[in-house]
């Protein structure tokens, strides 16, 4: 990335978005303070964020899976770190519910209580690069590109808002210790959107009924999620952020393997090598095609 399309900022080596970035919220982020219940669920971006938003939106608020309420996922549970919409989040009822991109020695201390639950959510990254590409050239607030080459070159470098992607979860993986924490996949959510909720729940530990349960997969697939406006940030990103057309969203293709269309072997294997240097010692399977087992 050039100089001039540097939209991030850097603070305790984590690229921030720059237009987003509060000083204020950041510098104090280490003592905020954390009810035992807080739920947080942790990302690197487009690693199905807005997904897992609405699936613990859906658990925790009967009114939303009801669809007797009309508050967007995004103030339901908002981010921790870019307060968009300058919640109050000291006086949100209980539990709160947040997400997160920070890495793990960004966010609170009090997390290390391990009784305030983190839920992370990974992807194959090569899927979150090819996400990511797409994202920027939609988004008026992050840089457009149209090289797959150079975008890579910097999703590898960690020259991206959200910092390395190897970074992250490494960091998250091996401070999984500290914290009260469950690692769960895009794929796997993918590939049985109900077992996955059922084990969100299990380790949020709320028993819902099967109608529930049902209603909650219901919610929260791709195509319910795309066309439902509380669910698809469409306000959100149109007219509070911008895009660069009208047919971009959120949710983009929602699938498993969409890198292959879009980067040749040779880059493809050149990922592949970075991957399993970085990766030797983290035990976490990644799933990279849609018919994988
Ligand atoms: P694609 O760009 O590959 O389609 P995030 O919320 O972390 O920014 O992640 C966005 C990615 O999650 C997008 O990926 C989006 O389509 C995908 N996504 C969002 N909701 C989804 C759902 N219900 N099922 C599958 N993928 C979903």
């Amino acid at each position: 990335m050039d100089n001039k399309d540097k939209v991030y900022v850097k603070f305790k080596d984590y690229n921030f978005h720059k237009a987003l970035f509060k000083m204020e919220i950041v510098k104090n982020m280490e003592d905020y303070e954390i009810r035992d219940d807080d739920v947080f669920i942790v990302t690197y971006p487009k690693s199905g964020t807005i997904w897992t938003q609405q699936i613990l939106s859906l658990i925790y608020f009967e009114d939303h899976r009801n669809r007797t309420e009309n508050i967007p996922t995004m103030d339901r549970v908002p981010s921790l770190e870019y307060n968009i919409h300058n919640l109050d989040f000291a006086n949100m009822p209980s539990p709160r519910i947040f997400t997160s991109h920070l890495p793990y020695y960004l966010v609170p201390k009090g997390l290390k209580d391990k009784k305030a639950k983190i839920l992370y959510v990974y992807r194959n990254p090569k899927d979150v690069l090819i996400s990511c590409f797409h994202f920027s050239n939609l988004m008026v607030i992050l840089p457009s590109s149209n090289s797959i080459e150079k975008f890579m070159q910097n999703f590898l470098n960690g020259n991206m808002i959200g910092s390395c992607w190897f970074d992250h979860i490494k960091g998250w993986y091996e401070h999984r210790h500290d914290f009260n924490i469950m690692f769960i996949s895009y794929e796997d959510m993918k590939k049985d959107l109900r077992s996955s909720v059922l084990k969100i729940c299990s380790f949020l530990e709320k028993e819902l009924s099967e109608e529930d349960v049902d209603a909650v997969v219901r919610q929260a697939t791709f195509q319910n999620m795309k066309s439902d406006p509380l669910a698809n940030y469409k306000y959100i990103i149109k007219h509070e952020l911008g895009t660069r057309n009208d047919e971009g969203s959120f949710l983009r293709k929602g699938a498993v393997g969409d890198w292959k269309h879009h980067l040749t072997v040779d880059q493809s294997e050149r990922f592949d090598k970075i991957f399993d240097m970085n990766m030797k010692n983290i035990p976490l399977k990644f799933i990279w095609n849609i018919n994988e087992e």
